[in-house]
Parts: C-alpha cells; sequence; structure tokens
C-alpha cells in the first residue's frame, strides 16, 4: 500500500486532491480484501474437511456488498480524475496530450478486467489476486505515473496560468 503523504505533489490542487483519493479508495479495498481473505482462510480451513468439492468459497453477503462497492468507487473516481486531467489537457493545449489520454484509457480497460473478477463466490486465489492488484498493482502503476505523465502535464499547464481547481 502507499500513502499519498509520502509521494511527491504535482503542481495543480485539483490533481492532488484525485490522486489522495485514488490512494485512499485503494488502501480501503486491499484493507477490506486483507480482513476478508483472513476470514476467509479461517473459515475454509475449518471446513475443509466437510465440503472438500466445493468449488468456490461462499462469503458472506455484507462482507462482499462492501468490497463491490469500494471496486466501483475506484473505478468510477479514477474516470473522473482521469476527464478532469484530459479536461485540462485540452483547455492548456498540452502537446502530449494524445499520448497522456492513451495510457489512461489502456488502464481503465485493465482496470475493469481486474474488477471484472469479483464474484460473491469467487476463490481464494482471484481475492488474493485483487489484493495484489488493490494494494500493489494499482498505487504502484498510479505513482509511476504522477512522477512522469502527470508531473509533466501539471508542470506545463501550471506555466501556462492554469489552476483548473
Ligand atoms: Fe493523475
Ligand atoms: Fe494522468
Amino acid at each position: 500500500m502507499i500513502d499519498f503523504e509520502c509521494t511527491p505533489q504535482v503542481d495543480l490542487v485539483f490533481m492532488n486532491r484525485e490522486h489522495r483519493k485514488a490512494f485512499d479508495d485503494a488502501n480501503a479495498l486491499a484493507g477490506l480484501l486483507d480482513t476478508f481473505l483472513e476470514r476467509l482462510l479461517d473459515g475454509a480451513f475449518e471446513s475443509e474437511a466437510e465440503q472438500e468439492d466445493e468449488p468456490g468459497i461462499k462469503t458472506s453477503q455484507p462482507d462482499s456488498a462492501k468490497i463491490e462497492q469500494l471496486l466501483q468507487v475506484l473505478l468510477l473516481d479514477t474516470v473522473t480524475h482521469f476527464e478532469l486531467e484530459q479536461q485540462c489537457m485540452e483547455q492548456y493545449g498540452f502537446p502530449a496530450r494524445g499520448e497522456h489520454n492513451k495510457e489512461h484509457q489502456r488502464v481503465l480497460k485493465w482496470m475493469a478486467k481486474q474488477h471484472g473478477l469479483w464474484s460473491c463466490d469467487c476463490t481464494v486465489e482471484t481475492i488474493t489476486h485483487l489484493r495484489t492488484y488493490a494494494g500493489d498493482q494499482f498505487p504502484n502503476w498510479l505513482l509511476n505515473h504522477i512522477v512522469t505523465m502527470d508531473t509533466v502535464m501539471a508542470s506545463y499547464v501550471h506555466r501556462h496560468g492554469g489552476t483548473c481547481l
């Protein structure tokens, strides 16, 4: 997990706000998946002898509903985050906006694919995979994107009088 407070800030306030939200969403999701996985493994090991032919593991409704909700929040917040950056790049004619938008679209596709793996009776392997996605892969991608493309874009817009609050 990555804490927003430990990441470099860019020159535009709205972008820092969106980045904080994204790290918070991902951390909340990873935390919930961690707890969920622990409970699941405890339960699964206890009932292993009785239910050897169970294909997936049935999860409790409130926990799975919370995970589903957080997956949606992370995806929708990311759509908003990217749309705001894209509007800002258009407004200030940022030269590399095509490349930046392309990267946003690539990541949204990858995220949608990951989020589509979730179901209320998915396997321990899938939950572990989603935990790695929320706790490591997504935040690491975001950090790398912030220190490269976002930093350059925010600096350009700021130097051209933009605030995009
Ligand atoms: Fe960003
Ligand atoms: Fe970006």
